[in-house]
């Protein structure tokens, strides 16, 4: 008897590509970044950081402004990590790209923290605008200089021998090029990072921060539900969809980054036009392009402030016979019948949502690309590690 042993299957773990094995190993990877910087001794009383970082006083204390550089998938994690660096921990946060970051670095203080984001670590443009803030700030005080931080899966990468300090996302390395799971473990860094300024800065209290680790705590299982419960659904739904040609994505608040990220990786894998865009902006312009033949995601999780806003921003697109796909909780009332097919995520805290909304997103573009036949772990003109500038 022989058996039939190809390598490339045992390492795909029996899936059929890399991008849905790494999408399934989600859950797991949420969980190792929560335990490795989860610190289980806090209470709220014994005077320990809920998070254990290990981020020097100098690169943490008296912060006035943080800039995020990355590219791609990692600049939608830093706008979330924008709402979350100013929702948590009140420090005003800007987010650029890191090949256009060059041309007009905002003015440096003292109090200025830089962070680079890149899950490979190598990619060019960061790695040249974080060498530039390391130039802009020689031949000043110590305080400059301690201020670089990365955040990235790759700790032996460029981007580690680049910056003084790092968060590892531990969440290993990817091989399909549209990123997924370094794109949760990011998120997961940047809620850390926020809970630990929001607790050194003494912005939330306690009660807040348990509920936010409460919340984290169960991501993993939610994220295991979204997979277990949705993927059949959207593997069938995925063959009405294989002649389209546009998309749009609709998000407001700290899910606006997932449907940039949802419209990113539509594009990046199954070639299909697609806009992601903040839901009240869709009167200002893309309005013009629904008809039946633009089907419209909205990302509408119930109890959130935006919620009844974008179910309007839904209605309005319905109106004009664009197929409605809703990504929101399962059942939450009558609002939701606008949407044509739910594609539903447990209800969690808004504040949290993203790493759940952005599950089914990432298997509607899988579904999409594999329909149409394409590669989607080598997709056509895209490189995993971009390292020309
Ligand atoms: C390439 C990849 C994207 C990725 C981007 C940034 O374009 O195809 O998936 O988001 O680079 O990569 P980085 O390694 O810096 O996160």
């Amino acid at each position: 008897r022989t058996l039939n042993w190809n390598p490339i299957l045992v390492e795909k773990q029996g899936f059929r590509h890399f991008m849905l094995k790494e999408i399934y190993e989600q859950p797991g990877v949420v969980r190792t970044c929560l335990e490795a910087y989860f610190n289980d001794d806090w209470t709220a009383s014994n005077e320990q950081s809920p998070i254990k970082l290990d981020l020097p006083t100098e690169l943490c204390a008296d912060l006035e402004h943080i800039q995020i550089l990355a590219c791609g998938t990692s600049w939608h994690a830093g706008l979330v990590g924008k709402y979350l660096l100013e929702q948590l921990a009140g420090i005003t946060t800007t987010v650029h790209y890191a090949s256009e970051f060059r041309y007009a670095p905002p003015p440096l203080t003292a109090h200025t923290l830089t962070i680079g984001v890149t899950q490979s670590g190598e990619t060019a443009d960061t790695l040249a605008a974080l060498s530039m803030e390391q130039t802009r700030r020689l031949g000043k005080s110590a305080e400059f200089k301690a201020r670089l931080l990365g955040i990235t899966n790759r700790p032996e990468s460029s981007l580690g021998q680049l910056v003084s300090h790092l968060i590892d996302t531990h969440a290993g390395i990817e091989i399909g090029v549209a990123a997924t799971k370094t794109f949760s473990a990011q998120l997961v860094a940047f809620y850390c990072l926020a809970l630990e300024l929001a607790y050194r800065r003494k912005s939330l209290s306690t009660k807040a921060i348990e509920k936010i680790l409460d919340g984290l705590r169960l991501l993993p299982a939610q994220i295991e539900m979204v997979l277990e419960s949705q993927e059949r659904y959207i593997e069938e739904l995925a063959h009405d969809f294989a002649e389209t040609q546009d998309f749009i994505f609709l998000g407001r608040g700290i899910n606006y980054p997932i449907a940039l990220e949802g419209a990113l990786k539509l594009k990046e894998i199954s070639y299909i036009h697609a806009e992601g865009y903040p839901a009240g902006e869709m009167k200002h312009g893309p309005i013009a392009l629904l008809d039946a033949k633009v089907p419209v995601v909205a990302i509408a999780m119930p109890g959130s402030l935006v919620y009844e806003k974008v179910i309007s921003n839904a209605q309005e697109a319905k109106a004009r016979d664009s197929r409605l796909i809703g990504v929101t909780a399962a059942n939450e009332g009558e609002e939701s019948d606008v949407f044509d097919q739910i594609l539903p995520v447990p209800l969690v805290d808004e504040l949290l949502s993203p790493i759940v909304t952005v599950i089914p997103l990432q298997l509607l573009a899988y579904h999409i690309a594999s329909r149409r036949g394409l590669d989607v772990d080598q997709p056509r003109n895209l490189a995993k590690s971009v390292t020309v500038e």
